[in-house]
């Protein structure tokens, strides 16, 4: 451990020694011990034992100084907070242990990264100037001690026509090479994912850049990729989608393109399609059980994200939550996604009702909502969160849009669906993810209520409401 190692490491432990218990701590999500958490790193099986790292910054709930904050869980829905596992400690890393992957071979577990310099007192832009996207391994045999940091590349070993942009490297093995994708912003300002390869995970050469045909958004952050049945799945966080269908969207968009061809040769990207329509939802991140699922998780929060005000866990010393991991399938043609089967190991009690169904006081909850007839479908939860079928679309809104209220901020969002057959509400104390026919569409969000209550209406249809412990 070196000096600076030793100094954060103490901070981080007095910042990690305030106890506090808040509101609106969850029941069954990731959250950080304190401060803040955004995107999933480094997710995987390793030795049996399931870890999340996750972009940390324990001295402030607002944000700030990033390192890799790791958990570790037997059954992805307890989680134990382990510490923090990689810190900003090294010229190249000096301004953030930014995000990245893990890959797992060999009784090794390989975690890529992107160390993040952001220079000081220049006339810099730091879109073409003034920042470096370093590439680092560090690996770990034991999933809980971590070696020596490895610098794989700088910004001068990525393609000349880049940005400094260029970060979130996630690894895979294919027909006996390593691959990479990275995340990256053009000079010119086009948004896309490169791709590289390597025969001993340790040098990396540029093999090409993956985009579509047409200019979408400025930069791709977070890129993964995963194959589900026959299905090549490209997955991208992209920035810079404005106007049109993208106008009453979030700022910042997570979903994934179809992949046609072999990503490492010829291939060709499908439309884009979202992986989440609600308000909160950003950077997810892949990996397969060893039992061979495939599992997402995301932040359940937004980057720069001007139309919520001060999400009220911040008064409590923390903000942020991963979404609750979802295993992906596929079902008549269509990507789904549905919470990880280990959840129903927490329902404790199960009524039945048809056509409506109230309750107060429940914070956690799992309720299916079969066999929806005609389409009529209403939702209330707390006082003003409505999950509606209205006009051939099916929408998740706070009917009091107040900074300071429940939604803190949050309006509208919508998915145009010309049928509903069947809804999945997966309620924690502060938030709420909505499956939608057997999670064809996904609407997730935070809310904030100081009573709970729920109200379902929804003629003929068979409901399930299962309490979670
Ligand atoms: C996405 C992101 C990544 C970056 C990290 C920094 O939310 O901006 O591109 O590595 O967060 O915290």
């Amino acid at each position: 451990m070196n000096a600076m190692t030793k100094d954060l490491s103490s901070l981080v432990k007095k910042a990690e020694s305030h106890s506090f218990c808040g509101q609106y701590r969850q029941r069954f999500h990731l959250m950080p011990p304190v401060g803040w958490l955004n995107d999933p790193n480094g997710l995987c099986q390793f030795h049996n034992v399931y870890h999340a790292f996750f972009q940390y910054s324990p001295f402030d709930p607002q944000g700030g100084l990033k390192l890799w904050g790791h958990s570790t869980s037997t059954d992805m829905v307890h989680w134990d907070y382990q510490g923090a596992a990689l810190f900003p400690d090294q010229p190249f890393d000096c301004t953030g242990v930014y995000s990245g992957c893990a890959f797992v071979e060999e009784d090794t577990m390989y975690l890529y990264y992107t160390g993040n310099v952001k220079l000081e007192d220049g006339d810099y832009d730091y879109v073409h100037s003034g920042r470096e996207g370093n590439t680092v391994l560090v690996t770990s045999s034991d999933g809980s001690t971590f070696g020596r940091k490895r610098l794989l590349m700088k910004n001068s070993d990525y393609p000349s026509n880049l940005s400094c942009h260029v970060r979130d490297p996630k690894v895979w093995k294919q027909d006996n090479r390593y691959y990479m994708l990275q995340g990256a912003r053009s000079k010119n300002d086009v948004g896309m994912a490169v791709l590289f390869s390597s025969e001993d995970k340790v040098h990396w050469k540029a093999e090409k850049e993956i985009k579509t045909p047409y200019d979408f958004g400025y930069m791709w952050e977070c890129p993964d990729y995963f194959s589900i049945d026959e299905y090549q799945i490209l997955s991208a966080s992209v920035q810079g989608l404005n106007g049109g269908i993208w106008k009453d969207r979030n700022v910042y968009q997570s979903g994934y393109f179809l992949v046609e061809g072999d990503l490492t040769e010829d291939c060709q990207l499908s439309s884009y399609h979202l992986w989440d329509y609600g308000f909160d939802y950003y950077a997810p991140q892949s990996f397969q059980t060893e039992d061979g699922r495939i599992v997402l998780t995301a932040w359940m929060g937004m980057p720069d994200c001007e139309e919520y005000g001060n999400q009220p866990t911040i008064d409590e010393g923390w903000q942020h939550c991963f979404t609750f991991p979802r295993e992906i399938f596929t079902k008549d043609g269509k990507i789904c996604q549905r919470p990880v089967q280990e959840l129903k190991r927490q329902i404790t009690q199960t009524q039945k009702a048809e056509h409506s169904f109230q309750a107060e006081g429940k914070t956690a909850y799992l309720v299916s909502i079969q066999n929806i007839l005609d389409n009529h479908f209403y939702v209330r939860l707390s006082e003003e969160l409505i999950l509606e079928y209205e006009q051939n679309r099916f929408q998740m809104r706070f009917a009091n849009p107040d900074k300071n209220g429940l939604s803190a901020g949050r309006g509208i969002r919508y998915l145009d669906m010309d049928h509903i057959e069947n809804i999945t509400i997966l309620a924690d104390v502060s938030s709420v993810e909505v499956f939608v026919n057997d999670g064809e569409a996904v609407f997730s969000t935070r809310y904030y209520p100081r009573q709970y209550s729920l109200d379902i209406q929804s003629k003929g249809a068979q409901i399930c409401f299962s309490e979670l412990r």
